[in-house]
């Protein structure tokens, strides 16, 4: 038996040593720790205060290592269902909420995913919180799992086609997103918001809107979580384009493509149609904050909460100082410089040696001469 955050999860032995953990006999991923770390986390924010336990359903379940560990150390669930179309992981499972003595929350099933979550489609069938872990899009069940979902529940998905949404594959992305990527320095945050974008179109369809929640990215995978609202005016103002210049750190986030930079007059690539609204949600993070999560989990948290109110898209410390032929430029420097000429910024939890602000794109560079100077 494995252990993970405070269960024990029983699980082939050779994912434990593998460099690509196997289908067979049943799919554990190691490195998948701290994104259940988050999930079970974000579980507990969201429902810690309501009035019934939550009902959370993990789709693709693998051994179970998720629904398990939000079934034994989330607040406040009251049934997890488990399902895959893989016997022997749910073997597994089954082992494992024994091991846990939580038996009596779960519900195990064996079936194709969506044909599970149209079986859930009715009202009193429906879930609270819905998590989508497959291989590469969790494009092929947003559909199902809206309706599946109740009205304020959240869904979690997982991409784990990076280069794709990375700007490699734009055209790929286009049709499994519904949006072209772009290869940017914070090509991560167009992943994420091209992600939300083909979650906010699949709940256009359906006459509902969502309210994203938190996301985050590793290097195999980027999450997403967002709240489904039984309004799809929500949406309105939240999709659109991302057009960076070709020359320049400039960019420009709104309803419409720009084909040249306002600041220099250089030609302009885009992104989308993808979500330009908000991606993360101040009472949930505060929340999340407020029930003291471990070490990294809590630094995430509390670095997440500094960056809701700062605009779309970051910048890259190294990307500016290669720009600009100067030597590395610490970032601490950038964000306190900034802060001084009276603009917001703050880091951002996608990337290491990012940075968001309000400044003009002049101002953002003159900051990064006066390091020079
Ligand atoms: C990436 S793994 C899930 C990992 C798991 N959520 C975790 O945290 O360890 C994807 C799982 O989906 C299952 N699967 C793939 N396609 C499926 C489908 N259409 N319906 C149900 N299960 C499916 C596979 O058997 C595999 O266990
Ligand atoms: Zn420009």
């Amino acid at each position: 038996m494995h252990r993970e955050g405070r269960s024990g999860i029983f699980v082939p032995k050779i994912s434990l040593t593998s460099t690509a953990p196997p289908m067979n006999p049943a799919f554990y991923n190691p490195l998948g720790e701290y994104k259940r770390d988050v999930m079970v986390h974000m579980v507990s924010s969201y429902a810690v205060n309501l009035t019934n336990g939550v009902r959370f359903a993990d789709i693709l379940a693998g051994v179970g290592a998720g629904g398990i560990r939000v079934g034994n150390e989330s607040r406040n669930v009251g049934r997890v269902f488990l399902n895959d179309l893989n016997p022997n992981a749910m073997q597994l499972a089954s082992l494992s909420i024994k091991q846990n003595g939580i038996g009596e929350k779960f519900t195990k099933s064996g079936e194709e995913a969506n044909f599970f979550l149209s079986n859930h489609s009715s009202r009193e069938e429906r879930f609270d919180i819905i998590d989508i872990d497959p291989f590469g899009s969790p494009t092929p069940y947003l559909d199902s799992a809206l309706r599946a979902l109740n009205i304020g529940g959240i869904l979690c998905a997982t991409s784990t086609d990076g280069q794709v949404l990375c700007g490699l594959y734009p055209n790929v992305s286009l049709r499994r997103y519904g949006g072209y990527s772009l290869n940017t320095d914070y090509c991560q945050e167009i992943a994420i918001r091209l992600m939300l974008g083909s979650l906010a179109f699949a709940a256009s369809r359906h006459n509902l809107g969502i309210s994203p929640t938190f996301a985050h990215t590793e290097k195999h995978y980027t999450r997403i979580y967002a709240m489904v609202t039984d309004n799809s005016a929500d949406l309105d103002g939240r999709l659109g384009f991302i057009s960076q210049c070709n020359a320049c750190p400039s960019r420009s986030v709104g309803p419409l493509m720009i084909g040249v930079c306002p600041d220099c007059r250089s030609t302009c690539k885009a992104a989308g149609p993808l979500w330009i609204g908000e991606l993360f949600d101040l009472r949930i993070l505060t929340k999340a904050v407020e029930l003291r999560p471990e070490g990294k989990l809590e630094q995430m948290f509390i670095a997440a909460r500094e960056e809701v109110e700062l605009p779309a898209t970051f910048y890259v410390t190294d990307s500016i100082t290669s720009l600009i032929g100067s030597s590395s430029v610490p970032i601490a420097y950038a964000i306190d410089s900034l802060k001084g000429l009276g603009y917001k910024s703050s880091r951002t939890i996608l990337n290491k040696k990012g940075f968001r602000t309000d400044a003009c794109t002049d101002d953002i560079i003159a900051v990064f001469l006066s390091f020079r100077d």
